[in-house]
């Protein structure tokens, strides 16, 4: 170890960037929120930062597969499992019991940073090239607060036990 006790590490944080975006405006503008969301976590108010950007997944999700599947995106059922194992895990991380702490915050952070990036530049990307090669109509998806499965996929994870 050298690294001296009083040596604090800098948080983990990525910064949205425009090699982020899909090239679909209202998904683009939903990612860069999620990372400021993740970026706004933190110990002192950890319940509600984390609870704040649980919501936004939801609906982000939620808006994201509305598009998908008004748009005809064939890899729609596929992309909903990737969301419901993203949610899995998440729940999984919050299931553990772990009292939190700078560092569990931060490995929070940098799970989400990383499986966010990961998941934007593979396969919503991949949305971003069908939707348009299919010159489909820019899909606006229905802001929404609910997408009844998906929502009920979330209370059961995260709801009244958190
Ligand atoms: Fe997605």
């Amino acid at each position: 170890m050298t690294e001296t006790p009083e040596v604090k590490k800098a948080p983990y944080v990525i910064e949205w960037r425009d090699g982020f975006k899909i090239g679909v405006a209202q998904v683009d503008q939903e990612h860069r929120h999620l990372f400021t969301l993740v970026r706004a976590l933190n110990l002192a108010s950890v319940d509600q930062t984390v609870d704040e950007l649980l919501d936004y997944v939801v609906t982000h999700f939620s808006n994201e597969q509305d598009m998908m599947e008004k748009s005809g995106y064939p890899a729609f059922e596929q992309h909903i499992r990737l969301h419901e194992e993203f949610a899995a895990q998440v729940a999984d991380f919050l299931a553990s019991g772990q009292a939190w702490s700078e560092d569990r915050v931060q490995e929070l952070r940098r799970f989400l940073n990383k499986w966010l990036i990961g998941h934007i530049m593979t396969h919503d990307l991949r949305f971003g090239h069908w939707h348009a090669s299919h010159h489909a109509p820019i899909a606006h998806a229905t802001p929404h607060q609910k997408a009844p499965t998906f929502i009920g996929f979330f209370a059961r994870l995260f709801g009244a036990g958190k």
